[in-house]
């Protein structure tokens, strides 16, 4: 694993704020709901894991996480899942291993890693006709117009590679006018400094295909 193929996250660094965020954002858990609802049981592999909060939540009898991050900081063993440091370049398994693999918010991000690397790692790990499923912001919304830079997922480029979305509306809910300053102008600067509310319209994006290897 090359340091350069690591892109960096505040996560591991500041955990406190990981903490509002992974608290806030969708409090409703209508992600980790779509999600269960669409992965199959087995083996599923979840790319960019980050503190395990997906992986955690998804696991069941039937259905075993396998949770790859690259930064040390983030991975918490104390998590009842399955820990394995890589990247999304170069994932640590063999070819066809899991049933499904997802990332959420990780990685996938246009402009800023190589999309192709990882979606060709993602197929390779994952059975024929099994489930790749990538998450992201769809964009369109008042939490991603508080940003000054583009962090809208590109749907014209998960469509142009065979996937299907859905668009999941949520929001981050905040306990307090403070913590929501505290966490959106940790992101978004001085734009979200005088914010004076506690609850933001947020969409997500999933978009699902089934693998061929073609
Ligand atoms: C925004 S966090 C999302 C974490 C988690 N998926 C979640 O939904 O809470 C992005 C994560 O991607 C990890 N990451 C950075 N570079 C990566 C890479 N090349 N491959 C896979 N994950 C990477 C970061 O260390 C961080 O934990």
């Amino acid at each position: 694993m090359k340091h350069s193929d690591i892109i960096p996250f505040y996560g591991g660094e500041h955990p406190e704020m990981f903490e509002i965020e992974r608290r806030c954002m969708d409090r409703q858990g209508k992600v980790i709901e779509a999600l269960d609802q669409l992965l199959p049981n087995g083996m599923v592999l979840d790319v960019g894991a980050g503190n395990g909060f997906t992986a955690e939540q998804l696991q069941s009898n039937h259905r075993t996480i396998v949770a790859i991050e690259p930064d040390p900081l983030m991975i918490d063993s104390t998590k009842a899942i399955i820990w394995s440091k890589g990247t999304a370049q170069d994932i640590p398994f063999h070819i066809s291993t899991f049933d499904a693999a997802y990332s959420t918010w990780a990685f996938f991000f246009e402009g800023v890693a190589d999309l192709e690397k990882g979606l060709d790692e993602m197929k390779r790990i994952v059975k024929e006709d099994g489930l790749l499923v990538i998450v992201d912001n769809y964009g369109e919304d008042e939490f991603c117009s508080l940003s000054t830079n583009p962090i809208a997922s590109n749907v014209d480029y998960w469509v142009n590679k065979g996937f299907e979305y859905q668009i999941i509306h949520t929001s981050f809910s905040f306990d307090s006018v403070e913590e929501a300053r505290k966490l959106l102008s940790f992101y978004f600067g001085e734009n979200a400094a005088t914010i004076n509310k506690t609850e933001f319209e947020y969409k997500v994006a999933m978009f699902i295909k089934k693998n061929t290897k073609e």
